[in-house]
């Protein structure tokens, strides 16, 4: 099917651009990357399925593997004290400022091979093809395999960004997953020091900017016949757990009017959220995850345990969302005699791009002959949290039918070849914001 949007995609050594001639790659990067996304994509914890948990055994063998690709292509590596995996290709000279690229290696249950693993794998490209010219730039390029951007062990996310931007918060250390390990125990299971994560954490002045290209995980660039687009900003999100006690009883005996019945007061909170999501445009709100117990097939469930997840691109309709949502919570479990809490285990505002990365990344966009389209991400990203210590800005790739977190996820090599085009020429041409370090 033409691509009406992507006007000549460049293929071998591509024109001269910004300040000097592209090193170009050799063809078969596209190729690599997916090769590589389906290797990874073997390490999880169901047969048959890619499930790769913050701090799992699965989670240490794609550091493990993603490590070599990253000294196959001159990067040093080594995994920082919260887990993540941190690349590093020195500039012109040692200890240079550095451009830091990059995405995640853990994923959502029975996931895509390339949310997260993309960025990760697309970066280690572009150094390569640096590399592989002997070429140095003005400043170090760090490509960074982010730990924890799902959240899905603990609930909260982004602790591998946390880390990083100086911002984890020691009290998730004491979290527990769905088994009833800590974050700690996981930690040092992992060989981590539970009390060392702070030293994960960089300076300002030491990171340029933060650049992370992701696949788009929405439909806008296939309608638009576009393989790539550049992010405007990032969705802010807040994530609730609720616990509603109610009581157990014989699914026999007791009357339908003298129930307390903890799981179909969620049910109707379930509905709550979508009812108030659905009456507001841009909002989305979803539970997820949803367990009642005890949990068997003739006994009223006594407790109901669940997480919502609700975005918006403003922060102010969301946390007017959230409290919404927490008082129809309220309501619900006072008509229903049901004791109800509920608190906010993770909160990121609304993310926008730094204006003068969208610039640099739109003239890499069209040095590509490709039309350059802005849009939201809707998704969440580690440059939420890492636009403490750095602008950040973001490069999204076409997927097929916007399909994403789930295993039919999927790209094609010609976009991962244009996304991995676009940031190498978005690295060659890169100038830091001349306030930066100020
Ligand atoms: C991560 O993919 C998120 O947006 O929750
Ligand atoms: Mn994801
Ligand atoms: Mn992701």
């Amino acid at each position: 099917m033409p691509r009406t949007g992507l006007l000549r995609l460049v293929s071998g050594e591509a024109k001269a651009y910004g300040g000097g001639p592209m090193v170009g790659f050799s063809g078969n990067f596209g190729e690599q990357i997916l090769a590589r996304a389906k290797e990874l994509a073997a390490i999880s914890e169901d047969d048959g399925a890619l499930t790769r948990l913050f701090l799992s055994p699965q989670h240490k063998a794609a550091n493990d593997r993603v490590a070599g690709w990253m000294r196959d292509a001159s990067l040093s590596a080594r995994v920082d004290p919260i887990g993540n995996l941190v690349g590093r290709y020195e500039g012109e000279t040692p200890g240079l400022p550095a451009v830091m690229l990059g995405s995640h290696l853990d994923t959502v249950r029975d996931a895509g091979m390339y949310d997260g693993m993309l960025g990760v794998l697309t970066a280690i490209s572009c150094v390569e093809a640096l590399a592989r010219q002997g070429r140095r730039l003005p400043f170090a390029i760090e490509v960074i395999g982010f730990a924890d951007e799902e959240g899905v062990r603990f609930g909260s996310a982004m602790q591998g960004s946390h880390a990083i931007a100086g911002t984890f918060d020691p009290a998730r250390l004491t979290m527990q997953d769905a088994a009833g390990i800590a974050m700690s125990t996981a930690l040092e299971e992992f060989g981590l020091d539970p009390t060392a994560v702070s030293g994960a954490a960089r300076r300002r002045q030491d990171i340029l900017a933060y650049v992370e290209l992701h696949i788009e995980q929405g439909p806008v660039l296939e309608r638009h016949g576009l393989p790539v687009g550049i992010v405007t900003s990032i969705n802010g999100v807040t994530r609730l757990e609720v616990t509603l006690l109610g009581h157990a009883g014989h699914a026999g005996t007791v009357p339908m009017d003298q129930r307390q019945d903890a799981l179909a007061a969620a049910a109707e909170c379930v509905l709550a959220v979508e009812a108030r999501c659905r009456a507001e445009s841009g909002l989305v709100g979803t539970v997820g995850v949803l367990h009642a117990s005890p949990g068997a097939i003739n006994v009223i469930p006594g407790e109901a345990h669940f997480f919502v997840d609700l975005r918006a691109p403003e922060d102010a309709p969301r946390r007017a969302a959230v409290e919404d949502v927490q008082s129809a919570i309220a309501a619900i479990a006072a008509r229903r005699g049901v004791t109800q809490r509920s608190r906010v285990v993770h909160e990121l505002a609304a993310a926008p791009c730094a204006p003068w990365l969208m610039g640099q990344i739109e003239r890499a966009v069209e040095a590509e002959a490709i039309v350059p389209f802005r849009l939201p991400s809707g998704a969440g990203h580690d440059g939420m949290v890492i636009k403490t210590i750095a602008d950040i800005g973001m490069i999204f790739v076409r997927c097929a039918g916007g399909v994403s977190h789930n295993p039919a996820e999927s790209i094609t090599a010609a976009d991962a070849e244009a996304g991995a085009r676009v940031l190498l020429r978005f690295l060659e041409a890169f100038k830091p914001e001349p306030a930066h370090g100020r």
